[in-house]
């Protein structure tokens, strides 16, 4: 973890020195604790606001540096707005801006964790930490010419002053755990596919034993024994060797059906010989967004110590053009016994999840299963950025993901299956083409074809994540390319509904 920041608890106590960062409502309201930190500089914040014209509008900043009558060097106004309206995401949110506007050279902050109809709880004042530390997070190790101002000062610390100090360690513990698992998939995500090919993706698994995570390796001459015909066929015009890994989390109760989740790794999709045009084809070293976060979130689980048995298996391949390569026209044979004709190499992720999810299904009969995958061009012309795409058999599990999606900020939005759609992708020679043949429903043909790996008695979703996995706008919790989407809507859908 790049340029960690150390965060610490405390009651409330205006800081000796470093920035002081406080929360206001509408109409620049202070609580108890705020107004005695402020003292009498009070009357300067006041006059600030009004110059500045700001009003306490939620995440707006108003910043004094060296406030006369406080010893903090720097003081920050963050605005909370209307404390009525305020959603657990809010204080994430406040915590990323609150990190974003301290300065590079800032060594000590502190944090009060209080609002004008009094102080926030243990909770919210966890959710502070959490979001300055995703806020935190830079990806620049291949960054040679770092000039010193633009790297932050060594060994930040900060504070939260919180009304409930007991409280807030114990949700912090849990919330850095996840953040932890974010920050992992981010790294994965970022980094270059010379770097990150399936044999070293896979490697970097390994640092998930350290949290009591069994980890796994299937090498390609155990998938080809195995049979998984479909996702060899996607890596066999590579250099690099396909891979399978499988994470197990124990957490649960002795021989629990586990839970179980399945990621698309895809270290570099070219789009094969259906080669994609060179314009912003380096994105696609992203294409193992969904494997990032399946691993991200073995590691937030393992690391909180989930009261859950839980699976992560992620499908490792490079999609490249080459003498090997598969073609389009050819007929792959599938883990499953179902054939599959290639009509676009380029439509490789759902060869690769059908064999996987097909292996995690027969090998650990999960109660639930969960993919993911930077899947269709057609999703991001559906949803944007905002939302992915959510396809269930399960109406149940599609509105747990769904509100787990609200509150975490990280959104899902169901979109339909359905046998007019699964018609598309029948095919002349095969079982199955995988391709729809139309762009039309593009996200929807996509599902189609991974529900034909999965058994109907068991609930299933897919969630499609090619607009939300990378190049996000840049939020106030995230301002690298990667985003590690997805570890913390899993996270809280396993803490609230599969845990013990
Ligand atoms: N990895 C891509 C989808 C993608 C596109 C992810 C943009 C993130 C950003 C996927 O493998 C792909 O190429 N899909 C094709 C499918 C088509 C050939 C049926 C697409 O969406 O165009
Ligand atoms: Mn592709
Ligand atoms: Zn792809």
């Amino acid at each position: 973890m790049p340029d960690a920041v150390k965060f610490g608890f405390g009651p409330f106590a205006a800081p000796a020195r470093g920035v002081l960062v406080v929360f206001c409502g509408e109409g620049v309201k202070f609580g108890s604790a705020a107004a005695k930190a402020l003292g009498p500089a009070a009357a300067l914040v006041a006059r600030a606001a009004k110059t500045e014209s700001f009003t306490g509008k939620a995440a707006s900043v108003l910043e004094l540096i060296v406030p006369a009558g406080m010893k903090a060097d720097r003081l920050l106004v963050i605005g909370a707005g209307k404390a009525a309206d305020l959603k657990p995401t809010d204080f994430l949110k406040f915590g990323g801006v609150a990190m974003g506007k301290l300065p590079k050279s800032a060594t000590e902050a502190t944090i009060l964790a209080d609002l004008p109809d009094g102080a926030m709880g243990g909770e919210q004042a966890a959710l502070l930490a959490q979001g300055a530390s995703l806020r935190a997070y830079t990806f620049d190790r291949y960054k040679t010419r770092k000039k010193d101002e633009d790297k932050p000062a060594a060994g930040r610390s900060i504070t939260i002053a919180t009304g409930d100090v007991a409280g807030a360690r114990k949700s912090y513990a849990a919330h850095m755990a996840v953040a932890g698992g974010v920050l992992m998939a981010r790294d994965l995500v970022n980094e270059p596919a010379n770097v990150l090919y399936p044999e070293e993706f896979a490697r970097r698994t390994a640092v998930l034993r350290k949290a009591g995570v069994a980890v796994e390796v299937l090498d390609a001459k155990a998938l080809k024994k195995l049979g998984m015909g479909a996702l060899l066929a996607v890596g066999q015009g590579s250099r690099r060797e396909s891979r399978v890994v499988v994470m197990r989390w124990n957490g649960g109760k002795k021989g629990a059906a586990p839970v179980a989740f399945i990621g698309k790794g895809v270290c570099f999709d070219t789009g094969g010989i259906s080669i994609k045009p060179a314009a912003g084809m380096e994105d696609m070293k992203g294409d193992m967004a969904g494997a990032a976060c399946v691993v991200g979130l073995m590691q937030a689980l393992a690391a909180r110590k989930a009261k859950v048995n839980a699976v992560g298996l992620i499908g490792l391949v490079e999609n490249m053009p080459d003498g090997n390569a598969v073609r389009p026209g050819d007929i792959v044979t599938s883990m499953s016994g179902q054939t599959v004709e290639v009509i676009n190499t380029d439509a490789e992720g759902r060869l690769v999840l059908g064999d996987v999810i097909w292996y995690a299904a027969q090998r650990f009969k999960p109660q639930m299963m969960i993919d993911l995958a930077t899947l269709t061009g057609a999703i991001i012309v559906a949803l944007g950025q905002e939302y992915a795409g959510l396809f269930s058999n399960d109406d149940r599990l599609s509105e747990r993901l769904t509100k787990a999606g609200e509150a975490t900020g990280e959104k899902v939005w169901r979109m339909p299956l359905a046998p007019e759609y699964d018609k598309m992708i029948d095919s002349k020679f095969a079982d199955m083409k995988n391709t729809g043949g139309s762009r039309w429903g593009g996200a929807i043909t996509a599902a189609q074809f991974i529900k034909r790996f999965v058994d109907d008695k068991t609930p299933w979703a897919h969630l499609d994540i090619a607009g939300t996995g990378f190049d996000s706008r840049q939020s106030d919790i995230n301002r690298s390319w990667g985003s590690g989407w997805g570890v913390r809507l899993l996270d809280r859908l396993v803490a609230d509904h599969y845990e013990k």
